[in-house]
């Protein structure tokens, strides 16, 4: 997720440029840059690395780029680390066409082999740079002028794409266009303003243009004119934005971490599309061969907190799918217990951040004692992932709300597409089984969307027990690692003291805690542990406690035995973490907000850990 902005205008655009994607810089933050022209100047683009400031700093605060035509952008990288090199705005080799970009390039490898033909030649790692030149490549052969151009490129581009672009022979226009990226025009008198977000011109109008998937618009000076991508003419109905600055930046959401919650299909979506390819799981972008995978024999992943807690779920999926032993350890622990380690393992570091320190110093023991090392990881060239032997990125974009959902989520894919395919290499499933398997994992993202659709039920018993003073998830199996990470979104961000237990080990102890009122949430996904589980609900039923159930759709027995029943859609019993996880994450945000609490910054806690 990047930021865009565009500006036409007779205002100087580096400063308004700048202070837009000040308002963006919630979308992704590892480096900044700006284009400018003026009149039919060369432009002149200033790039920096790091935050906004750094680009602010470089330009006196903008002052110091004359024109009022320009783009700007703000990046987290998904292809190529950050640097000053890969950050935006991109350019042709003859500096004809210069542009921004938001969003993913599937095809980018074709389309720079069909370039490369052509003989244009490549300064970054990015995708944007391709796209780029592909559109200027198309303005030069056909000579149609740019809405020619960019439809030309849209219909060769495979994915996500906003696009904001100027051309040296239109020097009083801007171009844009998107699919599936988000990207509002604001009009304004003698102005017309670009952005990925409203934030970013509300400051200057409320009158907007969504513009439509596979849609061009031309901008003028207070003006904006739309295209299809058969170059038809089309016209658009003006908007009226109602929301307020603040409410506008979280996207109508009250809160980052509902937004984040809401974006978990998209997450797990971009993510899975990263790695599957015609069909059939390639993880030769996390540079994991089928040879590596098989010369694997035992797999250890570390990890802190949530990213732990789908180690476990991880656990559990590989070693039965495919049958290969897996340990899982908290960082903090392992990089002090001389853990023994073999030259055939295959340690897997999963962090968000990429800068956890006890994730990192893992990481490092795990290098130093010769071991093959994958980072799992969200943020493009964190320490991690520039560390790791390899990386495989999850593509869930910035997270912002302290607690994780979205990474969370992003992970466990990561984590499905390495059981599958560790389990193929192994001989563990048939042909039919791995495509069935991926055909499943392909329809989590709809189904989360389906789960979701049920917050209404979940936000009433949230207000209904907002003053639980202690609380307890249990599971078995996989449905323990769940009750864990439902149990940590519980007590991070609702302050309510809650407890994960093992099922089957309640009454060695805990059990007693129980008392009458006590709330007590049974996981039940897995189909052979159901009857298991639903009888220790059942012990702590009559003891008092007050049972939410949380299993699948067709396992009506449950409501014999809890009073409050959650279902999620069937899938496979593998992925049920990623549908399951969801209630939990919107019973802990629920609650939080019930009580009144700071539900993105909870007291105590930083979003990356960067001391041990
Ligand atoms: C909980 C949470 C933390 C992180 C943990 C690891 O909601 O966000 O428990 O999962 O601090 O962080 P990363 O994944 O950045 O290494």
């Amino acid at each position: 997720m990047c930021g865009i902005v565009g500006y036409n205008g007779s205002e100087n655009a580096a400063e308004i440029l700048l202070e837009g994607l000040a308002k963006l810089e919630y979308r992704g933050y590892d480096s900044a840059g700006l284009a400018v022209r003026n009149g039919t100047n060369d432009v002149e683009i200033v790039k920096a690395k790091g935050r906004l400031r750094v680009l602010a700093e470089k330009t006196n605060d903008g002052k110091a780029l004359k024109g009022t035509l320009g783009i700007g952008h703000t990046r987290w990288a998904t292809h190529g680390e950050p640097s000053e090199n890969n950050a935006h705005p991109h350019i042709s080799d003859d500096r004809n066409v210069v542009g921004v970009h938001n969003g993913i390039i599937e095809n980018y490898q074709e389309l720079k082999e069909k370039l490369l033909r052509h003989d244009y030649t490549f300064y970054s790692n990015t995708d944007t740079e391709i796209a780029i030149k592909l559109i200027d490549y198309y303005m030069k052969k056909y000579q149609e002028g740019p809405v020619d151009s960019i439809a030309r490129a849209m219909m060769r581009i495979k994915g996500s794409y906003a696009l904001a672009v100027m051309f040296k022979d239109y020097p009083e226009e801007l171009y844009v266009a998107r699919k599936d990226s988000p990207m509002v025009i604001g009009i304004a008198e003698g102005a017309t303003f670009v952005a990925s977000d409203v934030p970013a011109i509300l400051k200057h109008t409320r009158t907007v243009y969504y513009i439509g998937n596979q849609q061009i618009a031309k901008i003028g000076k207070g003006t904006a004119e739309f295209y299809d991508i058969d170059r038809e003419p089309i016209q658009l109905e003006a908007e009226e934005v109602t929301w307020d600055a603040e409410a506008a930046e979280k996207g109508g959401f009250e809160h980052f971490m509902i937004k984040e919650i809401h974006e978990q299909p998209k997450a797990v979506r971009d993510t899975i599309s990263s790695f599957v390819k015609d069909g059939n799981i390639d993880l030769s972008e996390a540079g994991l061969s089928e040879a590596d995978l098989a010369a694997v024999r035992s797999v250890i992943i570390v990890a802190c907190g949530s990213a732990y807690h789908v180690g476990l779920a991880g656990q559990y999926v590989m070693e039965k799918m495919a049958r290969i032993p897996v340990r899982v350890e908290l960082a903090s622990e392992f990089r002090y217990r001389d853990p023994i380690l073999c030259a055939d393992d295959l340690v897997i570091v999963i962090s968000q951040s990429g800068e956890t320190a006890d994730s990192l110093a893992a990481l490092r023991l795990a290098k130093e004692k010769g071991v093959p090392t994958l980072g799992i990881v969200n943020v493009v060239g964190s320490s991690i992932a520039r560390e790791a032997d390899r990386v495989f990125y999850t593509l869930a974009g910035p997270e912002i709300a302290v607690a994780t959902t979205k990474a969370y989520s992003a992970q466990l894919a990561a984590v499905y597409a390495l059981a599958i395919q560790l389990a193929a290499v192994r001989k563990q499933i048939n042909e039919e089984e791995y495509h069935d398997l991926i055909a499943e994992l392909q329809e989590l993202p709809a189904k989360m969307d389906r789960v979701l659709e049920d917050k209404e039920r979940i936000q009433w018993f949230a207000a209904k027990y907002s003053n639980a003073k202690d609380m307890f998830f249990i599971g078995r199996g996989i449905d323990y690692a769940i009750s864990m990470e439902g149990s940590l979104k519980m007590k991070e961000i609702s302050y309510v003291h809650s407890e994960a237990y093992a099922a089957g080990e309640l009454k060695h102890g805990t059990i007693s805690l129980v008392e009458e009122g006590t709330l007590v949430v049974g996981v039940c996904t897995q189909n052979g542990l159901f009857e298991k589980t639903r009888s220790n609900m059942a012990e702590v039923k009559t003891r008092g406690a007050y049972l939410m159930g949380l299993t699948s759709y067709g396992n009506y027995a449950i409501e014999d035995t809890a009073d409050f029943t959650v279902y999620i859609p069937r899938t496979s019993e593998y992925f049920a973490t990623s549908l399951a996880i969801i209630p939990l994450q919107l019973l802990g945000y629920y609650l939080s907000v019930a009580r009144g609490l700071n539900v993105d910054k909870p007291r105590n806690l930083a979003k990356s850990v960067t001391v041990e």
